[in-house]
């Protein structure tokens, strides 16, 4: 571990609460299989795999909280990383802002990942920690679009809606999770921001509000978020890829 990592303990916050209602009917969506192990699974495991993580705090459902601490528990960890499970929220912003409120005194640096991202790379995760520890105080992944982005005057579902502009595809990235803070700067913005009706789907966001640079680093495209159906389809695909290169 080099010095600049020392003086940091980093802790991941995974919301996990959401019902997953474009996935579509079934159990909550982190808890919803992906190759035989609940997705949720998938994306502790991802912050574990990075050595700078100590402690992954899980925001489950609100009602689902016991369970989610008896599948942690049947699912082994790395030895050095520790877990919490803590009820979220209505809001992504109100689940995280729980799993923050859970937060150990020591911890300096933390990393907040949907559990809908159940398979992003370590890689990923360690460029977003050393960014932070480098001295950023917040952090993104995100990826250049492949779409070209039209904004629109928005209309009723289903209806045709007029072109407003056409902004430069190159000026765009679409940001993924994990996304680092210095600990007191997205607790900071936690406590500022005031919540909107739906709240902040993302918690970088809430950090520009309040006038701090957020860096972007390479995002990876393993780092997708399952939405919808398709999704689920394109992650069994990844799942199986890796097992077949792994020898499995
Ligand atoms: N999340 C949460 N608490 C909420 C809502 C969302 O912890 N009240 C979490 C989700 O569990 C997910 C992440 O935030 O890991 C990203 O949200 P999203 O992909 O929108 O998941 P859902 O809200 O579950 O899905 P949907 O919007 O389709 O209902
Ligand atoms: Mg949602």
């Amino acid at each position: 571990m080099s010095d600049e990592a020392r003086q940091h303990r980093t802790a991941a916050v995974i919301p996990a609460a959401g019902r997953g209602v474009r996935l579509g009917p079934g159990v909550p969506k982190a808890l919803r299989a992906l190759g035989g192990t609940p997705m949720l699974i998938h994306a502790v495991r991802a912050m574990a795999a990075s050595r700078a993580v100590s402690l992954v705090v899980v925001v489950a459902p609100p009602d689902g909280a016991p369970g989610v601490k008896n599948l942690l528990n049947e699912h082994a960890l790395p030895e050095r990383t520790d877990y919490l499970v803590v009820p979220g929220g209505e809001t992504r912003q109100e689940s995280v802002r729980l799993g923050l409120d859970a937060l150990p005194d020591d911890i300096t640096t933390v990393l907040v990942h949907d559990a809908a991202r159940p398979l992003v790379p370590v890689d990923t995760v360690d460029a977003v920690v050393e960014a932070v520890h480098g001295g950023s105080p917040a952090v993104v992944p995100a990826l250049p679009l492949t779409d070209t982005v039209k904004q629109v005057e928005p209309r009723q579902k289903g209806e045709p809606e007029p072109v407003v502009a056409t902004p430069d595809r190159a000026l765009l990235r679409a940001v993924q999770t994990p996304q680092g803070f210095d600990r007191a700067t997205l607790v900071g913005a936690h406590e500022t921001v005031v919540r909107g009706g739906d709240g902040a789907t993302d918690c970088a966001g809430m950090v520009e509000q309040l006038g701090t640079t957020v860096m972007v680093v390479t995002g990876h495209e393993e780092a997708f978020k399952v939405t919808r159906p398709l999704d689920l389809v394109l992650a069994e695909a990844v799942l199986a890829r890796r097992r077949a290169n792994d020898g499995f």
